[in-house]
């Protein structure tokens, strides 16, 4: 008999995680939902923009589609970008019922029909089309989640419990056809390790952009789904595909202070430090190019002219409207002393989303049978190369749909017996003599993943950062099998396999496509090829048709 036996365990409480538990929980299906910090710590409780629809009458699917397509530089699965791109005025209306406010136009209040949601834009759209509740929308959509989530009597939320690594038949039975019967956490508070059984995993747990030392994301993503999945042996995809949000407010105690992508998309200009412009020089759509030029444009400057950061200016747009729009952007900015309403403010690239991950299909299922991945920390095919702005929100909410009811109907009529699953074993450890090592690895790999894994590389950065995360994990893995674990110590080994795959996705690719840009292959190759590493570390350029599966 297992002791914690839920249906589902699911290991993240973002906009993923959230929608699911509570699309699972109003069909009666029990859930145990972990989260290592309190329970909506995530990106998505930072989002700003908001999230993409075609939600206008003067707008179409197609238009977001091509946008998506576009801006995914040839390598998005035209299955995912239909589904989720059609699949969202519904999510919108689900988010509207469960009482999401949404920014309205004039900032009127809602009044039945007739009352319309303002729509902003972004860089790569070609429509306003993005819905949001003003310059917080992931706090809103978010928090109205974790009210719903929190009243489902069905659900045991358990927050500061980190998951570290899955069970699967493989582990526990060393069978071939592996299937995941759940998970190991460690409940930060108690400090113990305990075991958590279920007839379905689901991995929410968001991106890896704290593998790089400046991120616009909080501490919480490390990639820990994605490193738990590889070591239970499923496929990861694409992670050469680190996304840098081109604007993040540069100052030295501004950690990792985004400025939307919306201030751009409301008139926002991109400024040297002598006041030119230099986005036109770059793009047509100059500012409101894809993210991936923006960065790329941000960084040439920089290192061209040797500045520190270049400005991002909306101040023509006058006080009252930068503040009816970005109340919480203008409040962020002036405690780190910049008016965003009167000047240009400094600003610089910081990784911001992982494109790729958890290779999965349209219903979120992976390798592993039994084990599902939605978010960040999948790998849909719907990104690409390169993520068209506040289509990430948009995907945690359509997929966990589809999950939903492919788990709903799978726990319906599955025969899924459930092994008495193993304790952690904790015979062979002690407490570690020096928790030093970890926090030095730890800066040591965010630096060198910025230094050389970032927005412009070679093969000879790329090899530089891969010697020294294969000697960091040696270490690391000396230090986990003889020590206790700690939540730091879960962290740091993830990110380094992250690294790892991150590093290895890159060198695999020889062309510049999307995120991916390298001075030694700046050539884009004719056909697009999806990066797939599987868990023996054979990268394969298999072609995108491989993994649709729906
Ligand atoms: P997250 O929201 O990151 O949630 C992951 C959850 O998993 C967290 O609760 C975390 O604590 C938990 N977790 C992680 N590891 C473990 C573990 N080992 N054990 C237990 N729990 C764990 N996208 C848009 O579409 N529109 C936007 O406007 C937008 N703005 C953004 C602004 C910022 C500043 C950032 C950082 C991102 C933004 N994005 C935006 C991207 C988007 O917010 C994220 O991609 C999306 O929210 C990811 O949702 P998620 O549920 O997959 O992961
Ligand atoms: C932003 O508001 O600029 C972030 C949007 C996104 O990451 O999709």
């Amino acid at each position: 008999m297992n002791k914690n036996f839920s249906d589902v365990l699911i290991v993240g409480g973002g906009a993923a995680g959230l929608s699911l538990a509570l699309r699972l929980a109003e069909q009666d299906i029990s859930i145990t939902l972990l989260s290592k910090s309190e329970l909506t710590e995530g990106s998505s409780l930072y989002a700003q923009g908001g999230i993409a629809a075609v939600l206008d009458s003067g707008d179409d699917f197609e238009s977001h589609i091509e946008d998506t397509h576009t801006a995914g530089a040839g390598l998005c699965k035209d299955s995912a970008v239909r589904k989720v791109i059609e699949g969202a005025p519904q999510s919108i209306e689900w988010l509207i019922e469960k009482g999401v406010k949404f920014t309205l136009i004039g900032g009127a209040e809602y009044d039945g029909e007739d009352s319309e949601y303002h729509l902003t834009r972004e860089g790569g759209h070609s429509h306003r089309r993005v819905i949001h509740a003003k310059d917080a929308t992931g706090r809103e959509v978010a928090t109205t989640l974790e009210q719903h989530v929190r009243a489902q009597p069905n659900v045991t939320i358990l927050e500061n419990h980190i998951a570290i690594d899955l069970i699967s038949s493989q582990r526990i039975e060393g069978d071939g056809k592996s299937r995941c019967y759940g998970a190991y956490a460690l409940d930060i508070d108690s400090n113990t390790v305990k075991t958590y059984a279920a007839r379905a995993v689901v991995l929410s747990s968001g991106g890896a952009s704290k593998a790089y030392l400046y991120t616009t994301n909080p501490d919480t993503s490390t990639g820990d789904g994605i490193a738990m999945a590889w070591r239970a042996g499923c496929r990861i995809a694409n992670m050469e595909f680190v996304q840098f949000h081109p604007t993040c407010l540069y100052h030295p105690y501004a950690k990792g202070s985004l400025i939307s992508e919306a201030v751009r998309g409301e008139g926002g200009l991109l400024r040297l430090p002598n006041g030119n412009r230099f986005m036109d020089a770059h793009h047509e759509r100059a500012e409101l190019a894809p993210r991936d030029i923006v960065a790329r444009a941000i960084d040439y400057e920089m290192k061209k002219g040797g500045f520190d950061s270049v400005f991002l200016d909306i101040s023509h747009r006058g006080r009252d409207f930068v503040l009816d729009h970005f109340p919480n952007i203008s409040e962020n900015c002036r405690k780190y002393g910049y008016d965003l309403t009167s000047e240009p403010v400094p600003v610089v690239p910081a990784a911001h989303y992982t494109c790729g991950g958890i290779l999965t299909d349209l219903r979120g299922r992976t390798d592993l049978k039994r084990l599902y991945a939605v978010g960040e920390s999948s790998c849909t095919g719907l990104h690409g190369a390169n993520r068209l702005a506040s289509n990430s929100l948009l995907e945690c909410l359509v997929i966990a749909e589809a999950a939903a009811d492919d788990i709903s109907q799978r726990l319906g009529n599955a025969d899924d017996e459930i092994p008495t699953l193993p304790e952690w074993d904790e015979s062979q450890v002690s407490d570690p003599d020096e928790r030093i090592v970890v926090s030095h690895n730890w800066d040591e790999l965010r630096r060198f993943m910025w230094d050389y894994v970032g927005i412009v590389r070679t093969d000879k950065r790329l090899e530089r950062a891969l010697h020294r995360v294969n000697l960091l994990q040696e270490e690391i893995v000396e230090f986990y099998g003889h020590f206790r674990v700690s939540n730091d110590l879960i962290e740091l080994r993830n990110l380094a396999t992250v690294a790892e795959l991150t590093i290895e996705c890159s060198l695999t690719r020889k062309e510049s496509r999307g995120l991916h840009y390298t001075l030694d292959y700046p050539e884009m190759h004719e056909f697009a090829r999806d990066t797939i590493l599987t868990p023996n570390n054979f990268a394969s350029h298999a072609p995108i048709r491989e993994w649709d599966n729906t």
